[in-house]
């Protein structure tokens, strides 16, 4: 299989890597011991632009679960804002091995991938959130052992998750069902992806949430105010009132459809305290599931056999 350079985004990797990925995902959390000291004497930068708790602690203590070791760097207390990005990159990845950044800005994420000395990841930009998708379709998996026929309705805001959702959920072939207000639809280039891909058929587009949970197996929100759009808050919070994810809206449901969530959630807003704390409710597995996927990444790029 060929080599994981960089993941900026899902489409990034193939097929074949994404299940390799969630495979080995599955024997390191069936089997932690086996992967203790795999990446012994290896080092992981966590450069975080935004504030972080899953893919932080995820990331950092994975690496620490496996031997090896992770320094988190606050962007606002290293000379990233006073130096240029690529010189700063240059000789942060001069001493270590693996690179996972967090931005406000995905096309800092090029910059970095083309400055860097090591792998990129992306733990979280503006547009893209590949390691939550890649764990979540872990979660899938562990659920119903299989993506063939699945359906997944995900509804709200167009925003990175959606976006990585969208790729992922084609790529392996569940059928996504997105349910956006107009004006906050996923990125243009994310759909002409899909349609390059000669992935359409897996993806279906609607306004009304009503209409996209329909057949779904599982029905996904985010929050309607990502970091970064605090200021559009009250605006969004208008427009994506009927976007809750609520009992209500879940009588438009097939019956007992899975709930999930990338979480941090807004209870009450994007998703009612019923709905979240509900039997149907696995976002707290799939909150703890990114600690298996990232192990998967690390082992992935850093081991050396
Ligand atoms: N879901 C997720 O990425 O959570 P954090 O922002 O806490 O890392
Ligand atoms: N869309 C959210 C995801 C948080 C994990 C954000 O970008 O803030």
């Amino acid at each position: 299989m060929k080599k994981i350079e960089h993941i900026l985004s899902i489409q990034d990797l193939t097929e074949d890597q994404i299940h390799a990925l969630l495979d080995l995902a599955s024997i390191v959390k069936e089997k932690p011991q086996k992967y203790s000291n795999c990446l012994q004497g290896k080092c992981l930068a966590l450069l975080f632009q935004k504030t972080s708790t899953r893919t932080r602690i995820s990331f950092q203590n994975g690496m620490y679960q496996l031997g090896g070791n992770a320094i988190y760097l606050d962007w606002r207390t290293t000379n990233l804002h006073l130096g240029a990005l690529s010189d700063e990159i240059k000789c942060l990845t001069s001493y270590v091995d693996l690179l996972v950044a967090r931005v406000h800005e995905h096309e800092t994420l090029e910059t970095m991938k083309r400055a860097s000395r090591v792998p990129v990841i992306n733990g979280l930009s503006n547009k893209f959130h590949p390691c939550q998708v890649l764990s979540d379709l872990f979660t899938i998996k562990e659920q119903v052992g299989k993506f063939d026929g699945i359906n997944l309705a995900y509804i709200g805001d167009g925003n990175n998750v959606c976006n990585s959702l969208i790729l992922g959920c084609t790529m392996v072939g569940i059928h996504v069902s997105v349910a956006n207000p107009e004006r906050y639809k996923p990125a243009p280039d994310v759909i002409k992806w899909v349609q390059e891909q000669k992935k359409s058929k897996f993806l279906s587009l609607y306004e009304d949430p009503k209409e996209a949970i329909r057949e779904a197996d599982f029905i996904y929100t985010d929050t309607f105010v990502s970091m970064g759009q605090e200021a559009e808050t009250d605006e969004r919070l208008k427009v994506f009132k009927s976007y809750q994810l609520n009992k209500e809206l879940l009588q438009h449901a097939r019956k007992n459809p899975f709930i999930m969530h990338c979480l941090p959630a807004h209870r009450e807003i994007e998703i009612t305290s019923e709905v979240l704390d509900s039997k149907n409710s696995i976002v707290f597995e799939q909150a703890k599931n990114r600690l298996f996927l990232q192990k998967a990444l690390l082992l992935t790029l850093l081991s050396e056999n």
